[in-house]
């Protein structure tokens, strides 16, 4: 059967330390969307490595790991993960397969994004510019390249093709580059790319599954309100972050898919453009990036930050089908007296609602809040969920009952080790 882990939020909730905490009773981990924009974290054994399209599977030996068909791939970023992955002494032969369709990023994307994102000046998404919107606009206009394309002799003349469509979007944006020296690290990380096992991985994982108790693990990127279609559009990525995409992501079957992992921060982050309800722009937020360290993994920008959404987490929760949930971060709310739960919207008009508009990004959205009592106690060393603070208790028993879902793991610090298990308690 194929999990689902994914983020319920704007992105960064904990993904990568999430999935190679459960990498060891899985056999294959693999992405299904998005590219170098993602940055996963995980740390263990006093250290700490940001993944970007590598699954986070990685450092467990006994788990294949998957690059899927829905990830767009940048093969100099990809060489530059491999590179830092050296001293692991990893064998990829046995431990790393990329889907030959895969969409290729090349360095003209990248530009792209950028002039793209100049255009739009005010009005900017707040791109990571890794030329994933480009690359995936260049897939569904049936224009891209596909990682098995580089083993094919007509590569040359195909990248040319693209790359001129591409120069012509760049003087209509008026946008000046040089191409020259990103190319040639391009096709140097084309060559390099070519020593990997580069497969047709829809049959590697169904072969997998069809094996009796083997479980696989989707690792999402990004999160639910980034997704294209239900995410706070234009303030997206160019992905479907949601369950939907894992199918299309990896050509498996609905009918395969088991537990669904909602993984949510305790309170809530955002890095780049859009809306966002609940966000502090006082001391609280200030506290709250600094006690998270809220930069970003992939870009080093300041994350946004603000109190837990319930109306986001229940729209999330419900797109994605989302059987068990997993709150991180619950150690850096042990600094606050009190704690805000944003339960409802007050609209303008003064209806009160748990759903969200049309269009959160022109619709004024006044949070409504909850105010529970903190904790406020260093959360180090306890390792039963039993011996949390009575507090804390009551802060997850009330998401747990606005959500209907139970929260069956929470994390107290992004070590590994920090990851407290719990049954059910519904
Ligand atoms: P991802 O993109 O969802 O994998 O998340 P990121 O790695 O971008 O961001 C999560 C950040 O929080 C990383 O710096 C993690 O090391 C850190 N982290 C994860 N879990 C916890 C936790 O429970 N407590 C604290 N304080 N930090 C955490
Ligand atoms: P992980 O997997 C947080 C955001 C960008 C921007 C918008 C579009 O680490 O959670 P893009 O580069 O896709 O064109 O950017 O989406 N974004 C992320 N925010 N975490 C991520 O990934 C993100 N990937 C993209 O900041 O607002
Ligand atoms: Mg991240």
């Amino acid at each position: 059967m194929v999990d689902i882990l994914l983020g319920l939020q704007w992105g960064d909730e904990g993904k990568g330390k999430i999935v190679d905490v459960l990498a060891p009773q899985y056999k294959v981990v693999a992405r299904f969307q998005g590219g170098p924009n993602a940055g996963h974290t995980l740390e263990f054994e006093g250290k700490k490595h940001v993944l970007h399209q590598i699954p986070s599977g990685i450092f467990r030996p006994d788990s294949i790991n998957i690059i899927g068909n829905g990830v767009v791939l940048d093969p100099i970023i990809f060489k530059k993960e491999i590179d830092a992955l050296a001293p692991y002494n990893i064998d990829f032969s046995k431990t790393l397969f990329i889907s030959k369709k895969t969409a290729l990023i090349i360095p003209s994307h990248r530009l792209l994004d950028a002039a793209s994102e100049k255009a739009k000046a005010e009005a900017k998404i707040g791109s990571t510019l890794k030329g994933i919107g480009p690359t995936y606009a260049d897939k569904i206009s049936r224009q891209g390249l596909r990682l098995g394309d580089i083993l094919s002799p007509s590569f040359k003349d195909k990248y040319q093709k693209l790359v001129e469509a591409h120069r012509r979007m760049l003087d209509f944006y008026q946008f000046e580059y040089d191409l020259a020296e990103a190319e040639q690290e391009f096709f140097r990380a084309l060559e390099f790319i070519k020593g990997f096992n580069l497969v047709e991985s829809e049959y590697l994982i169904n072969k997998n599954l069809a094996e009796p108790g083997t479980r696989v693990l989707a690792e999402g990127a990004q999160g639910s309100l980034l997704d294209v279609d239900f995410g706070s559009y234009p303030f997206v990525t160019s992905s479907n972050t949601t369950a939907a995409g894992v199918c299309s992501g990896l050509g498996v079957s609905p009918s395969k898919i088991s537990e669904v992992y909602g993984i949510f921060k305790a309170y809530c982050t955002r890095v780049g453009s859009g809306p966002f309800p609940t966000e502090l722009l006082d001391d609280t937020g200030e506290r709250m990036r600094q006690e998270g360290r809220e930069f970003g993994s992939t870009t080093g920008r300041p994350r946004r930050c603000g109190w837990v959404d319930l109306p986001t987490l229940k729209y999330s929760i419900m797109l994605n089908g989302v059987t068990q949930l997993v709150m991180m971060k619950v150690d850096v709310l042990s600094i606050f007296d009190e704690i805000k739960i944003c339960t409802h919207y007050e609209l303008p008009d003064g209806t009160i609602t748990d759903e969200l508009p049309y269009d959160m990004t022109d619709t004024p959205l006044k949070p409504v809040y909850v105010t529970l009592p903190g904790w406020k106690q260093s959360l180090d060393g306890i390792t039963d969920f039993q011996n949390m603070p009575e507090a804390l208790k009551a802060y997850t028993a009330y998401l747990e009952k606005a959500l209907q879902t139970p929260v069956t793991f929470v994390s107290t610090g992004p070590d590994r080790s920090a990851t407290l298990s719990r049954k059910p308690e519904l």
